[in-house]
């Protein structure tokens, strides 16, 4: 294989300094897991290098950090090579299920029977708590544009569509001009990258339903009707966008495939647990002193990534309550749990929650979990299409009930007709959405039955005042930490 020999050695070369230093930071998860390498991810290694907006977003700025080197030489190697790198090295899909992208690629058609085959980035991002697509593509969007480009390639595809979310205006003015400037410099359209192959990328604009993240509801959004999941089988490979074959994928899964090609298969396989490998954007907010995106290799324990880049809990890490730790829809842990809990799929998956999309909400102890599950339940009534009657009836039950139980105004034996009710959706729904309102009230049954339990005998002795998660007021920011560091911002009032 001829493809940069000396990149190779390089990134192995990284990949190894890497993987030794933070063999020997792993004490701790090597207890956990026995296996594997974690955190002490250094920036040499990270492949979103301008995340915070250091530098600027453009194309020169972008072929600095390594944007489109050696685009042409990576698609000489071929579609196969390709998709066999992506497989080699573990990546799993991004966008919340993690079924493994290199075999998902490799479903697309290798012969066309005339109809021609499309790439549909998934940028609809509408899981509450889930914002890292949005800082790939207003930070480094020509990442997710040649990602389009090398996993267009490797699936056959003529164009790629991005479908991103309505309420991401600027993140779409970004990436339209990021997309105009990558075909004034010849990466994009005729003779992409001086490579032969002819490419399109088209953007378009979502009109803001959760529902349209899912991935048949999106191609009828994009074909111009109603956000309705379809039922699958067929599935979008065999007739997907416009009757073609088609693959949705994630915007970080796309975005992180040039630079797995650039460095090796071999060097993305380094970091995390087997079967659990990379590097992973995780986007951390709730209770902690420094919300923030980062990227962190798999399999670091939440413990950690929480106390390395977000200064740790508000009020320390005794403080902690609970975590979700994969974006709304995956079950809640406990305290318990989350002194364990590794970020990556299997061991989150084995402590009955979920990686989803790596979107971490931290509680502390002044949230009221069984309030704080009944407004997630609210979420998922609002965006079910109320296509299937187990997730139109279902998810209005499952709020109702919650409602009352907040304020103690139900019966105990109400608690296991609320899990029933949640059975009943599961797994009985044409898409997962029916799954994702369902598993957060398991994971509040699983985890904090005594607190429904105590609320219904004493609904009095509760302070909802107290407990009540206000928004910003728009005072100035009180966190006298972060204000010490980097200023105290406007105030609306002041502004
Ligand atoms: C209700 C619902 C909403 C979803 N929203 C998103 C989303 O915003 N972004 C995303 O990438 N995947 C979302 N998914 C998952 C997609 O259906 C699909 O699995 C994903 O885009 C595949 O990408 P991946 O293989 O790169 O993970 C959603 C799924 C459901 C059921
Ligand atoms: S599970 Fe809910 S959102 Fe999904 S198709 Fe059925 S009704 Fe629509």
């Amino acid at each position: 294989m001829s493809l940069s020999a000396a990149t190779r050695s390089a990134a192995s070369k990284a990949a190894r300094v890497a993987s030794q230093s933070s063999r020997s930071m792993a004490t701790r998860a090597d207890l956990l897991a026995g296996h594997g390498n974690y955190g002490g991810l250094t920036d040499q290694d990270r492949i979103f290098t301008n995340l915070y907006g250091e530098q600027d977003w453009r194309i020169k700025d972008a072929e600095k950090r390594g944007d489109y080197h050696m685009t042409k030489e990576i698609m000489h190697m071929g579609p196969d090579w390709i998709v066999q790198e992506i497989k080699d090295s573990g990546l799993r899909g991004r966008g919340g299920a993690g079924f493994p992208s290199g075999l998902k690629w490799s479903f697309m058609p290798k012969e066309t029977d005339g109809r021609p085959s499309f790439l549909v980035v998934n940028a609809d991002e509408s899981e509450p708590g889930t914002c890292k697509d949005r800082e790939i593509m207003r930070k480094d969007p020509h990442k997710l544009i040649e990602g389009c480009l090398l996993a267009g390639y490797a699936m056959r595809a003529r164009a790629a569509y991005i479908y991103i979310r309505g309420e991401y205006f600027n993140e779409a003015v970004v990436l339209d001009e990021a997309i105009h400037e990558a075909y004034a410099a010849g990466y994009l359209g005729k003779d992409a990258c001086g490579s032969g192959y002819d490419f399109d990328v088209f953007l378009h604009r979502g009109a803001g339903a959760y529902i349209c993240g899912e991935e048949t509801a999106l191609i009828e959004s994009l074909e111009g009707r109603q956000g309705k999941p379809r039922l699958k089988p067929p599935f979008p490979a065999g007739v997907g966008l416009f009757g073609c074959p088609s693959t949705v994928t994630n915007v970080e899964t796309v975005a992180v495939a040039p630079t797995i090609l650039r460095r090796g298969a071999d060097w993305f396989a380094s970091f995390g647990n087997e079967n659990n490998r990379g590097t992973k954007l995780f986007g951390i907010s709730g209770h902690v002193k420094n919300p923030i995106v980062v990227e962190e290799s798999m399999s670091i324990p939440l413990r950690e990534l929480i106390e390395k880049h977000c200064g740790g809990m508000r009020n320390g890490w005794d403080s902690l309550q609970a975590c979700i730790p994969g974006g709304s829809s995956v079950p809640v842990l406990n305290k318990e749990l989350c002194d364990e809990a590794l970020m990556e799929f299997d061991d989150l998956r084995a402590k009955g929650s979920g990686l989803g999309t790596a979107a971490v909400t931290m509680f502390d102890d002044s949230v009221d979990m069984v309030g704080a599950i009944r407004r997630l339940s609210h979420f998922y009534k609002h965006e079910s299409c109320g296509q299937c009657t187990p997730c139109r009836e279902g998810t209005s039950w499952l709020e109702d009930i919650l409602i009352r139980m907040e304020k103690g105004d139900a019966d105990k034996r109400e608690i296991p007709m609320l899990e029933e009710i949640s059975r009943q959706i599961e797994g009985h729904t044409i898409c997962a959405l029916g799954d994702a309102a369902a598993w957060p009230v398991q994971g509040l049954i699983r985890h904090f039955k005594k607190d429904i339990e105590d609320r219904i005998d004493n609904p009095e002795g509760f302070d909802h005042e107290a407990a009540f998660q206000k928004a910003w007021s728009g005072d100035p920011f009180d966190n006298q930490e972060w204000v010490a560091e980097h200023g105290d911002g406007k105030s609306y009032a002041s502004a």
